[in-house]
């Protein structure tokens, strides 16, 4: 099967096994894990942030950063299509009590000056405690639903100059900038600056089974580490995890730009088929969506012939490309989609 669902879908070779067996180990919620220890000084350093604090998924990363940054009945802004908004269960309003405000645009981006439209001005008529407090604003870079999408680096500068000066506080959804970086050649670091934390997870592009990490100030992963505890994260020989995590960051990081070649590639030969509408602006890192008459008889019929895919609406598909997908096998892949799409 060529299993472009999603590229959380990879199993970790017999080299990343070799290091996972191999971790030194101890006891986390003690700090007394070597390897984490190891993964979170790398993961911050290569953030340039203070501290990072390893944590189970990017969901649980997230989540940590809502409530490390917000008190209950806060307003929190994210894109329209933000996967805090989308696929995170209403865990902002679950775990921490806050309304989310979307701001829409294009390719999972949006502009200063929509953001400062949207905190409301108090009006003088009324009191201030009767409009919304907005505390927080998170961007995703890359942008998983707009199709692995790359903020532009000046238009997020403004936007993080803007909510600097209304006061937000900034975080940044980067489970998938490693995929950023491969792309423009822009560093993780210089992404992150400007944010007061930052997810990355291992578990997508890299290829590590399992694992995430929050990155920011000293203080606020001091208090990340409280709410990954609360949250029941706290988790005890988990160098085994963070093994595979760093294997990934070492040798599977300059290999993404492949993945983003293959997408790219796949894109362009189906763009030419009757009953197939891609976007190939949007196709800017690993992630494919193409709009088609029928999604779930494609995908059913793909998914026959040896690919697998998502039908993400009745007119949607995405195909996600990843370390364990081939150039030829992304070849085939395009051409089963142009022979049942045409069909
Ligand atoms: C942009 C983005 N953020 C967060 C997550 C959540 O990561 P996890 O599946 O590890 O919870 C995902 C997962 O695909 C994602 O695409």
């Amino acid at each position: 099967m060529i299993d472009l669902r999603s590229d959380t879908v990879t199993r970790p070779s017999q080299a990343m096994r070799k290091a996972i067996a191999e971790a030194a180990v101890g006891d986390d919620v003690y700090h007394d894990d070597p390897t984490v220890n190891e993964l979170e000084r790398t993961v911050a350093d290569l953030l340039g942030k203070e501290d990072a604090v390893f944590v189970a998924t990017g969901t649980m990363s997230n989540q940590i950063a809502l409530r490390v940054h917000t008190e209950p009945g806060d307003t929190v802004i994210v894109h329209a299509a933000a996967h805090i908004r989308r696929h995170e269960l209403g865990g902002a309003a679950h775990n921490s009590g806050v309304t989310l405000e979307p701001i829409d645009g294009p390719y999972g981006a949006f502009t200063a000056e929509q953001l400062t439209e949207a905190i409301p001005e108090p009006h003088p008529a009324l009191p201030s405690h009767l409009f919304d407090p907005v505390t927080l604003v998170c961007l995703e870079n890359t942008h998983n639903d707009a199709g692995g999408t790359i903020w532009d680096i000046g238009e997020m500068q403004r936007v993080l100059d803007a909510a600097s000066s209304l006061g937000l506080k900034k975080h940044l959804d980067g489970a998938r900038l490693w995929n950023a970086t491969a792309a423009t050649g822009i560093a993780p670091d210089v992404y992150a600056s400007g944010f007061d934390t930052v997810n990355v997870c291992f578990s997508k592009g890299l290829g590590a089974p399992v694992g995430s990490a929050l990155a920011g100030s000293r203080e606020d992963i001091a208090r990340a580490r409280r709410f990954k505890q609360i949250f029941g994260g706290g988790f005890r020989q988990a160098g085994l995890l963070a093994a595979g995590a760093l294997y990934g960051l070492e040798h599977h990081f300059e290999r993404l730009a492949q993945d983003h070649a293959n997408a790219y590639q796949f894109a362009v030969a189906i763009a030419d088929s009757r009953g197939v509408t891609v976007d190939l602006d949007s196709v800017q890192t690993n992630i494919v969506y193409f709009a088609t008459p029928h999604a779930g008889a494609l995908v059913d019929a793909c998914h026959e012939a040896g690919v697998a895919m998502l039908a993400l609406g009745p007119t949607t598909v995405r195909a996600v490309f990843h370390l364990d997908v081939s150039a030829g096998e992304a070849r085939r892949a395009a051409e089963h989609v142009q022979r049942f799409a045409s069909a």
